[in-house]
């Protein structure tokens, strides 16, 4: 690719593939994906405090289930038609007789219809690593099969760890499972760099794990310790993964260790290659990439990962250089964001957080008419909040009525409408007789419901709200500062 540069985008990764300006055919020399798992769990991203504790509100960024849905058999009809190969839709069709319209064949449609899409955008000598869970893994490896080739089919990874629960009714689950295919014959595999890197094996339960070296093996109670140098790197990794006390650990919850993506990315690219992340969480692919000089893509639906990804890009490599794609930079482009189902939530996603806000979906699923929270303080520390609303369509006062009283019912302060469309002069004047809100103790009031139009906010325009950045010790500093006697002017 001509004029590369390292991007960053927001957004469904099918749709992001799928433009061909971004992806030509045969651009990308690896790929890593970690797909959220079937795993029924939804998952919360909690960020701490600038106390460093995590706040109540926790928020909803992305449901790792994909349910059977419309847009699931619209996709499965997809793939019934040219380009796809009828081997793929048939093979989905026989999981559908196994497995009925459930939560996994939705998961296994989804992913079929991106790897399809990933295979076209790998090089000819290009490798494709996919990591699952032990639940999916026997399916999506047939998937793959269907895709790359059974040929193409080079190691099944086995990532041990010593993490999570223990059991005592069976083998306790320790292990994902990373699924290399290759496109073609002929790829890259840096077997010295592998050999350097190798065999972090240990025994089992109850003795000492050996990190570089032998192989200890435990039987009757002997140990017989096995020669490093007769040890050939397996497919078998020990790698700890990330847990509370780690330096590298940012508060993404499914986050990988760093190194388990340089022993990829070492092995399996050259410097320079192009080494691509279509579902980038918290930005571990697109860090180790940089970090060995490889030049990198990163796709995310999650607006807080995008955003978390740019944080940790330029706070560890001050010279590192990326675009963001995806993100609205003007009216009409929020306008198109917003005018499909799923742009609908990109747009409100971006929006809310764009303003310092963070997106909420209530466990429930009802519409609770909270988008999202802005959080406070006062100069006592108390903390206050403001409710959120995003309208991508049109709306009336009603609607603005609704509002408040979500306010009044959550005993908020205030309400922040977001929206695309300029409001009427009903709407305008439905907001304005809800009043203002006096923040305790200083002399300023702010309008208690307001409406912010998406032209407010690319004329530079910001909401008229008290400053959400004020911290504790901010705000023990102004208290001190105002109880200081006044300076005579002599
Ligand atoms: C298991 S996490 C990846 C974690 C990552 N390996 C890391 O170390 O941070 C899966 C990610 O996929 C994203 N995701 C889910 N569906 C997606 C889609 N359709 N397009 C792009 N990203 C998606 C989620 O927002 C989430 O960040």
């Amino acid at each position: 690719m001509t004029n590369f540069q390292n991007t960053l985008y927001y957004g469904d990764n099918l749709d992001i593939l799928r433009d061909r300006d971004w992806f030509p055919n045969e651009s990308v020399d690896l790929i890593y994906l970690d797909p959220p798992f079937n795993s029924k769990r939804a998952y919360n991203i909690i960020f701490k405090d600038e106390e460093g504790k995590y706040p109540p509100s926790q928020i909803e960024a992305f449901d790792d289930t994909w349910k059977w849905s419309d847009e699931t058999e619209e996709a499965m009809w997809e793939l019934a038609k040219p380009p796809y190969p009828a081997e793929l839709y048939r093979t989905l069709e026989a999981f559908r007789v196994a497995l009925g319209n459930n939560d996994m064949m939705a998961y296994l449609v989804m992913m079929a219809i991106r790897l399809w899409e990933l295979k076209r955008v790998l090089k000819k000598t290009g490798s494709i690593y996919l990591h699952c869970d032990p639940t999916a893994s026997h399916y999506l490896k047939i998937v793959l099969d269907q895709i790359f080739g059974v040929r193409n089919f080079q190691t099944e990874v086995i990532w041990w760890y010593l993490w999570g629960g223990r059991g005592k009714t069976k083998w306790n689950r320790k292990h994902d499972v990373i699924l290399f295919y290759t496109k073609g014959e002929k790829w890259t595999f840096n077997y010295a760099n592998v050999l350097e890197d190798h065999h972090l094996v240990a025994d089992g339960s109850k003795s000492r794990i050996k990190y570089k070296g032998a192989l200890v093996h435990h039987r009757k109670g002997k140990e017989t310790e096995i020669p490093s140098d007769k040890v050939l790197p397996s497919d078998i990794w020990y790698i700890p993964t990330i847990n509370a006390m780690s330096k590298e650990r940012l508060g993404y919850p499914t986050q990988k260790p760093i190194v388990l993506l340089e022993r990829i990315i070492q092995a399996s690219s050259n410097e320079g290659d192009i080494v691509l992340d279509p579902f980038c969480g918290c930005g571990t692919t697109v860090a180790a990439a940089e970090k060995l000089g490889r030049k990198w893509l990163g796709i995310d639906i999650t607006i807080l990962a995008v955003n978390l990804i740019e944080k940790r890009m330029n706070e560890h490599f001050p010279d590192v250089k990326f675009e963001i794609r995806g993100i609205p930079n003007s009216v009409a482009s929020a306008e198109k964001m917003a005018s499909t189902r799923q742009g609908k939530f990109l747009f409100e996603q971006w929006f809310i957080t764009t303003l310092g806000g963070q997106p909420f979906k209530s466990s429930g699923g009802a519409d609770s008419g909270i988008d999202g929270y802005l959080h406070f303080r006062d100069i006592n520390g108390k903390s206050h909040t403001i409710i959120i609303q995003v309208k991508g369509g049109g709306y009336n006062r009603e609607n603005i009525a609704a509002l408040n009283s979500v306010v009044d019912k959550e005993n908020a302060s205030m309400g922040l409408f977001l929206v695309l469309n300029n409001p009427t002069k009903q709407s305008l004047s439905e907001a304005a007789s809800a009043g203002r809100y006096q923040m305790p103790e200083v002399e300023r009031t702010y309008p208690k419901i307001q409406i912010f139009t998406i032209e407010d906010y690319f004329k530079g325009i910001r909401p008229d709200k008290p400053d959400t950045s004020m911290t504790l010790n901010k705000a023990k500093r102004e208290i001190r500062e105002s109880e200081k006697p006044p300076k005579l002017d002599l």
